[in-house]
């Protein structure tokens, strides 16, 4: 019998009624029968201070030992500027650290986003892409999601209805899945 993945979704926004939060909420409802989607929410992260690394805000530390438990982890990203918000790069940063004992490291990992300009996170998504590299990260690689003109697509009780996009969003999972599946059953070194 196939083991329950759980999925650990970071939107990398604190909007009350964010688009990426909403595609998340989506990711939940089409996930495979054998994934289990939580969302964590970044609002109790404080800004980076290497001087509050030891010991660790306890936000932090809690959202560490959650992405360690996880088995992937799913980014909804906005686009902030032609890059990735401050908040989301914050937290990626605060769970990389201590030097040498990153959260993040060898996990499997999804990227979407949506934004209210024509090319749907196009620019945050490679920065974030760039990011795994140091990071140390297995991102999956297609299909991409890139909702452009999210307010055309997520209505407003941040309901995803475009279907296109819920069919995406139903792929990507099923090949996360796959994905993580597979990286779990490569021996470590
Ligand atoms: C500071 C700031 C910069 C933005 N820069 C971009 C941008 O470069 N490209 C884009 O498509 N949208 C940009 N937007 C619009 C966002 O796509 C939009 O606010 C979106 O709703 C944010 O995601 P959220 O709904 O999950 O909070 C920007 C918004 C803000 C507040």
């Amino acid at each position: 019998m196939q083991r329950t993945l759980s999925v650990l979704g970071i939107a990398g926004s604190l909007r009350r009624d964010s688009y990426n939060r909403a595609l998340l909420r989506a990711a939940h409802t089409l996930a495979p029968d054998r994934m289990q989607i939580e969302i964590c929410e970044l609002d109790a992260i404080p800004l980076y201070n290497q001087d509050q690394e030891s010991p660790l805000p306890a936000a932090v530390e809690e959202m560490k030992k959650r992405i360690r438990t996880a088995d992937a982890i799913l980014i909804a990203t906005p686009e902030y500027n032609y890059s990735v918000p401050g908040v989301l790069k914050n937290a990626i940063d605060w769970c990389s650290r201590p030097f040498g004992e990153s959260a993040w490291t060898g996990k499997p990992v999804a990227v979407i986003g949506a934004s209210s300009g024509a090319f749907g996170t196009a620019r945050a998504q490679a920065h974030l892409r760039q990011i795994f590299v140091t990071l140390d990260m297995h991102p999956l690689n297609r299909p991409e999601i890139l909702v452009g003109n999210a307010g055309a697509r997520i209505d407003a009780t941040g309901q995803l209805h475009d279907e296109k996009t819920r069919e995406l969003l139903k792929q990507l999972l099923q090949t996360l899945a796959t994905w993580t599946e597979q990286l779990s059953a490569v021996p470590q070194a």
